[in-house]
């Protein structure tokens, strides 16, 4: 089964306290960050907190990842080698941000599948989660997410995104100022959509930086669980809750879904038919898919 990924919850790798802090937090995800939450002179003890994180464990219950620093800079290919080598057999998945083209997520797997090979570790069991983060990334979209079987998902970087198309405004996640009868992240969300479920990979939405607007976080979170996403990252345990719920199906749609599934099951099982009526509703075989994702989202929700 998929992990799910309601609520990912990013958390500053050189900053202990908050890293103590996100273990107890009801996240599905939590990654400890080594990318641009870190400052430059930073880094290097970030990746040993990182280590130490990890092996101190806690983490139950939740997938636990790194967000490695891309691959344009001096950082990666040693944040990948420290973090894995020193605990990778406690890690799921590694995130590579500013991805732009498959060949840097097919760099990342070879570099694991050395590691895993040299350590002993389960090979192919650490998964990568590729971030799209600007115009190349999102035009090749489709060959990033067919570019390694260890891709979970695709993630959107809206701040960096926003940053490398000039787009004008400067609050992540807002609509930019005169384009307010729109929606400016439609035409990305739905790239990005596409992309991940050509290759059954998930889809996650990046930050909302307004961390006090909790209802501005839920309308931003709306606006992709609407279109299929499944989580958005988290930064503060204000937006926890709120991504939890928006990105879990309605009771009733779950309770609606179960009911569907049950009906066509028996409608075409016993009684051999492949459209029936369900109260006013008629139910056919893409029904029941549209069930089944409701159902599935619904269970790992546990309704
Ligand atoms: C996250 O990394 C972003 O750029 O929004
Ligand atoms: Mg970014």
């Amino acid at each position: 089964m998929l992990r799910s990924r309601r609520s990912v919850l990013a958390v500053p790798g050189s900053n202990p306290r908050f890293v103590e802090k996100a273990r107890g937090l009801p996240v599905d995800e939590v990654f400890l960050d080594l990318e641009d939450a870190v400052a430059p002179l930073a880094k290097e003890e970030a990746r040993r907190n990182v280590v130490a994180a990890l092996c101190e464990g806690g983490w139950d219950g939740k997938t636990v990842a790194v967000r490695v620093n891309d691959l344009a800079t001096q950082w990666a290919y040693k944040d990948v080698i420290e973090v894995v080598e020193g605990a990778g057999d406690r890690l799921d998945c590694l995130i590579l941000p500013k991805v732009q083209d498959p060949t840097e997520v097919v760099w990342l797997d070879t570099l694991l599948t050395q590691i895993e090979k040299a350590m002993g570790y389960e090979p192919g069991r650490i998964g990568i989660e590729a971030q799209i983060e600007n115009a190349r990334g999102l035009v090749n979209a489709d060959a990033i997410a067919g570019s390694s079987g260890r891709l979970e998902t695709l993630v959107f970087g809206p701040a960096d995104f926003m940053a490398s198309i000039n787009m004008r405004t400067l609050v992540v996640g807002e609509q930019p100022p005169g384009y307010e009868e729109g929606d400016a992240y439609h035409y990305i969300l739905m790239r990005l959509l596409m992309a991940a479920r050509t290759h059954d990979l998930q889809v996650i939405d990046g930050p909302y930086l307004q961390i006090k607007d909790v209802d501005g976080f839920r309308r931003a979170a709306r606006r992709s669980a609407a279109l299929g996403y499944d989580g958005k990252w988290v930064l503060h345990p204000l937006q926890v809750d709120a991504a939890n719920e928006v990105f879990s199906p309605p009771q009733d749609d779950y309770d609606r879904a179960e009911l569907i599934l049950d009906a066509y099951e028996h409608y075409t099982t016993v009684e051999k038919r492949g459209a029936a009526m369900l109260g006013d509703e008629m139910i056919d075989e893409a029904s029941r898919k549209m069930a089944l994702v409701v159902a599935a989202k619904g269970r790992a929700a546990g309704l």
